[in-house]
């Protein structure tokens, strides 16, 4: 039975990824890969895990009032699967149940039955929002404080949209690019000399590339500068150099470029809907750490776009201290001014002295930008 087969591999791919820290957008297709699975089972086993990684906290709150005892790694990944079946996806209930148990081990069958139909008859989802949206405490303190200003309910919205999967954009020169780093490419506005100090695997360098335009493409990782190499290849972007350095001091002439990017690395927490695994993951003590390396970089930006240059500055995520605090560094520094011409229309929504894009607002991946000019003299 086809039903009883793509959820064994689905509680496989579960126990991986729980139990040795595999990251389920890799493991899910070399596991389907080397499946006999029809493609619809695919898509199912698919959705299961990503689904239950992304819902784990939820559907062990829907199971845990029905434990009394402790349970296996396999019975706890059947049973996160069972529940998140019932309760997150359309799959009639005894479907769910019955084929989920004939999917483990025969030892544990009657155990894992008589769960899930109580989950399946008496389940309900918790009021916290933490729990019911299935994030860490902290995530959901941090961006209900952090998005307060504005409006009460901009975070949980955030938050519920970071459930969905991501939608698939394909640019015109066949690369799978988010619109929301779409619209940050956009906002380099100068021709010349553009320096991409974080720019690996080359999403935005490739976009950036152009008529009148010379793409420093830079990242400090050499793997994935050599994977940057082949999207400059596949999408046939010219005059588009990648170079290895440590964006903090790339050794380049000072005031070369004519702009310069800063995509730089940062918690993630606006584009949690692309890795469900990466809720579980991010540490919230590395913002800090994230932080001095972003302001870092941005100094190293001043120094190399020239007098009247522009210097842009992104991330993928929603955190205070990675945007406002980081354009406070900047302020204090002094050699950055905000660039008057930048426009931050919708989906921007003004977010200090630049703009923030939410995941609920236009489908895309949250992020933030700002954009300065280094001043003349
Ligand atoms: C958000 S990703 C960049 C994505 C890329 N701009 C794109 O659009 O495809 C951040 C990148 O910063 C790189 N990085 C981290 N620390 C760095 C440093 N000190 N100097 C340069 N790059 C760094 C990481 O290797 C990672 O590739």
């Amino acid at each position: 039975m086809s039903g009883v087969q793509s959820r064994r591999v689905a509680i496989d791919a579960l126990t991986r990824i729980d139990q040795s820290g595999a990251y389920a957008n890799l493991l899910v297709p070399e596991m389907l890969a080397s499946s006999s699975l029809e493609e619809r089972d695919r898509r199912f086993v698919t959705e299961v895990v990503y689904g239950t990684t992304r819902m784990r906290r939820a559907c062990d709150a829907l199971v845990e009032p029905f434990l009394l005892r402790a349970v296996d790694p396999v019975v706890r990944s059947a049973l996160r699967a069972g529940a998140y079946q019932l309760h997150f996806m359309e799959v009639p209930a005894h479907a769910a149940v019955s084929a989920t148990v004939g999917a483990v081990p025969k030892r544990a069958r009657g155990f894992v039955n008589a769960i899930l139909r109580r989950v399946a008859d008496q389940g309900q989802l918790s009021d916290d929002p933490a729990i019911r949206m299935s994030y860490p405490d902290w995530i959901v303190g941090l961006l209900e404080h952090d998005l307060a200003p504005l409006g009460p309910a901009t975070a949980h919205e955030a938050l519920a949209r970071m459930n969905q999967p991501a939608s698939v954009t394909v640019r015109a020169d066949g690369y799978r690019q988010d619109v929301g780093s779409q619209l940050v490419s956009q906002l380099v506005t100068e021709t010349g000399v553009i320096v991409d100090l974080c720019a690996a695997p080359g999403g935005k360098a490739t976009a950036l590339a152009g008529p009148g335009r010379f793409v420093v493409a830079a990242d400090v990782r050499a793997r994935r500068v050599e994977l940057m190499q082949e999207n400059i290849r596949s999408t046939g972007a010219v005059d588009v150099v990648p170079m290895v350095s440590d964006g903090c001091g790339p050794g380049l002439k000072a005031g070369c470029a004519d702009a310069v990017l800063v995509d730089a690395p940062c918690s993630g927490l606006g584009a949690l809907r692309r890795r469900p695994d990466a809720r579980w993951r991010i540490d919230e003590e590395a913002i800090a750490r994230l932080t001095a390396l972003q302001v870092a970089l941005l100094s190293s930006a001043t120094q190399l776009v020239r007098p009247g240059g522009q210097v842009v500055y992104s991330v993928c995520t929603l955190t205070a201290a990675e945007t406002l605090d980081v354009d406070a560094a900047v302020a204090a520094e002094g050699a950055l001014v905000p660039d008057e011409v930048a426009s931050f229309s919708a989906p921007w929504v003004p977010w200090g002295r630049g703009g923030l894009l939410l995941p609920q607002t236009a489908d895309t991946d949250g992020m933030a930008a700002l954009v300065y000019r280094r001043e003349h003299g």
